[in-house]
């Protein structure tokens, strides 16, 4: 077969891929089968125009690369169009184009070299948001946490200011400052802010316990939603709208001042409110030990299953993965599996507070790093390995600043050394990221 028969042939089979791997999200939505049909007529239209102008294979595998984000575009154009789009069709279009070219690339046995190989760049051709927690103070005070945090992630969550406690310390009194700070910064730098977190029990302001009868506290926890969701609305991608609702034990839902007063039902209520205050928003349920499949993410998975089948607006699962390293090995088929049926439900998920302590290890300095880098290795291998875990978030990136210090005791969770260097766990997280598709670090 000569190149252009080769190339034409490649092009079908990415065609026929696309096409396969959207159907069945699409077809959940009201306009799916138009929205279906369009989309395809636009990347039909953009790939041949490509092709044509391809003189072999490797060409066409280049200028897909290339034009990987008019791809992107052109889906979320023809699906705004339709009138039905949220952030989750965005986000999936993103995974999907971009892990199908990666995926063709490969296939074709091509590579494509990258001249930056920060975190940001090496992610975005794997199709992951990279994101870290981060505090504007800290931006503020020191550029090279500042710095460091721009030139490594395209993605960023408020680690506390838009926390309850933090962002209405009294009732219908805003403090959006140091939380705008960071959505400024993210607009400026091409990062996506994940909020974090609406209805939460810790971090809350103390008037929340003289909130009674219950419908006092509903209408407050109304105000909050409406207002916070409202005042970012087109600014912040994704919000972690109910955090640690569910039971350490996963037998049930956590006696928090919210349950006790509202009943289950917060649950929901809390993400139609979000959803009515911003209808793009893709809206997450976010917990801990809940990465594997145990009692646990169990409950949490039945928890969603029904909040769907009852049309709640919910988009995806956030899995902090706040992990201390003990010697065993990430049990990488847990994690895939758990990861795999949450999307099989037609959800996103991504991991939202990864860090990895290293305090309970034995040995030298040398191997607790390595084994910390193998973890963070193996866990962001299993996010890449699924369509559908489409954004890792680490709880800070400099060890320099992480919570676990101050609430664990004196450790080394984080990518970055206290001066800012890279640490082996960084270049495991980056290799995770690199192993996944054919690209090549020119960069030094
Ligand atoms: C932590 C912050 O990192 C600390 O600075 C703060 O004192 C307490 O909260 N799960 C979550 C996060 O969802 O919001 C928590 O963040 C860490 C555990």
């Amino acid at each position: 077969m000569g190149d252009a028969a080769a190339t034409q042939a490649r092009v079908d089979a990415f065609l026929a891929e696309v096409t396969a791997r959207l159907r069945p999200t699409l077809d959940k939505s009201a306009c799916a089968g138009a929205k279906l049909g369009a989309t395809g007529t636009a990347v039909r239209s953009l790939l041949w125009k490509w092709a044509g102008s391809a003189t072999h294979a490797s060409q066409l595998t280049a200028q897909l690369t290339i034009r990987r984000k008019a791809l992107t575009s052109a889906f979320s154009k023809v699906e705004d169009a339709g009138g039905c789009a949220t952030n989750v069709d965005a986000v999936r279009t993103q995974v999907f184009v971009d892990r199908l070219v990666a995926d063709i690339v490969a296939a074709f046995g091509g590579s494509v070299a990258l001249s930056a190989c920060e975190l940001r760049q090496v992610a975005q051709v794997a199709g992951i948001a990279v994101g870290a927690a981060l505090a504007p103070t800290l931006i503020a005070a020191e550029p090279l946490y500042a710095d460091t945090a721009v030139r490594e992630f395209n993605a960023l969550t408020p680690e506390n200011v838009m926390k309850w406690g933090p962002i209405e310390p009294t009732p219908g009194v805003w403090n959006f400052a140091p939380a705008d700070a960071l959505v400024d910064l993210a607009a400026a730098q091409g990062m996506q802010v994940k909020g974090h977190t609406l209805v939460w029990h810790s971090q809350l302001p103390n008037y929340i316990n003289f909130l009674t009868p219950p419908a006092m506290l509903r209408s407050f926890m109304e105000e909050h939603i409406s207002t916070l969701v409202g005042h970012y609305r087109g600014r912040v991608f994704a919000w972690d709208v109910v955090n640690e609702a569910v039971a350490d034990d996963g037998s049930g839902l956590r006696p928090t001042y919210f349950f006790n007063q509202l009943g289950p039902g917060y649950i929901a209520d809390a993400f139609r409110l979000a959803h009515a205050a911003d209808p793009h928003a893709l809206l997450l349920y976010n917990d801990y030990n809940a990465e594997f499949v145990n009692s646990k993410s169990d409950y949490i998975y039945g928890m969603v299953q029904q909040l769907l089948s009852d049309g709640v607006p919910i988009h995806g699962v956030g899995l902090q993965m706040h992990v201390t390293a003990n010697g065993s090995p990430v049990n990488q088929p847990s994690l895939a599996a758990n990861i795999q049926r949450f999307v099989n439900l037609g959800l996103v998920v991504n991991i939202s507070e990864m860090d990895v302590g290293i305090r309970a290890l034995m040995g030298d300095q040398a191997s607790k790093l390595a084994e910390q880098r193998q973890i963070y290795q193996d866990v962001i291998a299993v996010c890449r390995s699924i369509v559908g875990c489409h954004a890792v978030t680490f709880w800070g990136f400099t060890d320099k600043y992480s919570w676990i210090d101050s609430t664990f005791g004196p450790d080394e969770p984080l990518l970055f050394d206290d001066a800012y260097n890279a640490k082996p766990a960084y270049f495991g997280v980056r290799e995770a990221f690199f192993n996944s598709g054919p690209f090549i670090c020119l960069a030094p």
